[in-house]
């Protein structure tokens, strides 16, 4: 059974979610046949490609079956490759006839497809438009989409042509299209194609798209402004739009990966954007090699049991033309994104993973009601994570890198080569060292007590210590508080977002640590804990996409 979907969003655009291609196909077909039994005489714009061949045998038995009368049905084709004869076999003209009109009861005079071989471009374009004028335009237009989301030969560009004209091919579209040819050489480089103002003065226009590799197209034209860099977005415009394409096609199930120095998380967020599976694998670091195949491995096992569009990875260290370079883990200029859509064949957007968990918790979480926000991660040192106007601030490249604003210019050395940066003071790691030092300072105290069972001391275990009244730990506290409030003063002075949002293990210390923060900051801004935790760095990957 297929779903129909009204969105809101898409202007006049009925989606019909179908199960497979031959539901895409049946459905289709029904379609163009209710408007034959309706109007006889009526004028199709017809489409070729792959996608709507089920829908021509459909139509065929239909006319075999005597259920619908192609007699007075007037065609007219959406394009055919320039230069091309008709007796070409990848001519659209023998598409049409091998496919359709030599299996139904048309008059093939009644069939208009623009001459491949003509003289004059202009001449023929110009009466081809004449012609579907003089038939009072077109009734319904059946399309298919194109993976750039041309429709037509009408390729994403600055201008569009609005009318019947002849075009350059993309390298996209002569790439896709060479599957019919015996080479991609033999691909014409030109086509003759109805423009976008042709298609949309049809009175009704079926789109069909099916499988995975048009997901993108489908998601783009859903999701994106109108734009002539996605020619197919324009029939939003339209009145009388429906979309008819099968779950791979429509599928927004997206992987997102977040690396991490010990473990590589993955997880899949379905088209609402909740997490519907999370796994997890331990950390390569031997090579750069084997850690893209340990998470193309795993990619792969999860694209077998479901439907996904795309790939977001969430990655440490910085990413500079798309190219990551990071200190704990064998990345150094690599093209990590270039090389999993290799692998993968899939769309693969990187980003730094404290940016990925600010997104995730700006869309998701926490600051899901805000537009700006500073997400900061408090662990072995300091992350964060910059959204503004709802989007990842990246700067050149490693904006977010908060922990190493320097608090103090003569200060304690940091593993960045500078003195004094906001992490040596304000991270668990900092909290942790000074209270360990602490303790050693104060052997009747409480925190000596437990820091001595390993002569260390988590996060657990200070806490613990704050809670039993250790004057030592809460001078330790104290200490800490005055710089992480510092800090996220100066944060709010720097980019006066709409909220702070603290993650890391810490933050499960809940309001012991949040009320006296908070008490320490003069600023009148909400301060909250990550709502998505653990599973931040995986839902923003994955919504990279
Ligand atoms: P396809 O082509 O149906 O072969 O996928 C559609 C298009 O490129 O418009």
């Amino acid at each position: 059974m297929s779903v129909i979907i009204y969105n809101s969003e898409v202007v006049g655009v009925k989606i019909i979610v179908c199960n497979d291609y031959n539901e895409i196909s049946k459905t289709a077909a029904d379609i163009v046949a209710g408007i034959l039994k309706s109007k006889p005489k009526a004028v199709l714009g017809l489409a070729t490609g792959s996608t709507p061949v089920g829908m021509y045998n459909e139509l065929a038995e239909k006319n075999q079956n005597k259920e619908i009368d192609f007699k007075d049905v007037v065609t007219f084709n959406l394009d055919e490759y320039y230069p091309i004869s008709s007796d070409n076999p990848q001519s659209y003209r023998y598409f049409m006839n091998k496919h359709l009109f030599n299996k139904i009861n048309i008059n093939m005079e009644n069939t208009h497809i623009l001459n491949g071989m003509c003289k004059d471009t202009d001449i023929e374009c110009y009466n081809f438009e004449k012609m579907i004028e003089k038939q009072g335009g077109i009734d319904l237009q059946i399309l298919g989409i194109g993976q750039n989301g041309h429709i037509g030969f009408n390729e994403p560009d600055v201008t569009l042509n609005s009318r019947t004209h002849l075009t350059d091919l993309t390298e996209n579209t002569i790439e896709a299209n060479s599957r019919f040819f015996e080479n991609v050489s033999e691909v014409p480089r030109q086509a003759l194609t109805m423009g976008i103002a042709t298609i949309l003065s049809a009175k009704k226009i079926i789109l069909l798209a099916s499988g995975r590799n048009k997901c993108k197209a489908v998601k783009e034209l859903m999701n994106s402004k109108i734009s002539t860099d996605n020619p197919a977005s324009m029939l939003k415009v339209h009145p009388d739009v429906t979309l008819i394409c099968d779950k791979e096609a429509y599928s927004n199930n997206r992987i997102g990966v977040d690396i991490g120095g010990t473990e590589i998380k993955f997880g899949v967020l379905d088209d609402s954007d909740k997490l519907i599976y999370k796994t997890d694998i331990p950390t390569n670091t031997d090579s750069e090699d084997e850690l893209i195949n340990s998470i193309v491995k795993k990619c792969k096992e999860i694209i077998d049991c479901y439907y996904i569009s795309g790939i977001g990875v969430g990655t440490p260290g910085i990413i500079k033309n798309g190219l990551v370079t990071a200190a704990n883990i064998p990345f150094s200029n690599t093209d990590l994104g270039g090389k999993l859509e290799e692998l993968l064949n899939l769309p693969v957007k990187t980003s730094n993973d404290a940016n990925c968990a600010a997104l995730a918790e700006s869309k998701c979480g926490s600051g899901k009601n805000v537009n700006s926000m500073v997400m900061i991660s408090l662990g072995t040192g300091i992350g964060g994570g910059l959204i503004i106007d709802n989007k990842i601030y990246e700067g050149c490249g490693k904006a977010g890198e908060i922990g190493h604003f320097v608090i103090d210019y003569d200060g304690k050395k940091c593993s960045c080569g500078t003195k004094g940066c906001w992490e040596q003071y304000a991270s668990v790691s900092a909290l942790l060292k000074n209270a360990e030092f602490a303790a050693k300072n104060n052997p009747d105290s409480y925190l000596a007590q437990l820091y001595m069972k390993k002569n260390k001391l988590n996060g657990i275990q200070f806490f613990d210590a704050l809670k039993n009244n250790c004057s030592i730990a809460k001078e330790v506290f104290e200490d800490y508080l005055g710089y992480l409030s510092t800090g996220i003063e100066s944060l709010i002075n720097i980019f006066d977002p709409e909220m702070i949002v603290l993650a890391g293990g810490i933050t499960n210390a809940g309001d012991d640590l949040l009320m006296p923060l908070i008490d320490r900051i003069s600023a009148e801004i909400p301060i909250e804990i990550s709502a998505l935790k653990g599973d931040a760095g995986i839902v923003g990957a994955a919504l990279l996409i």
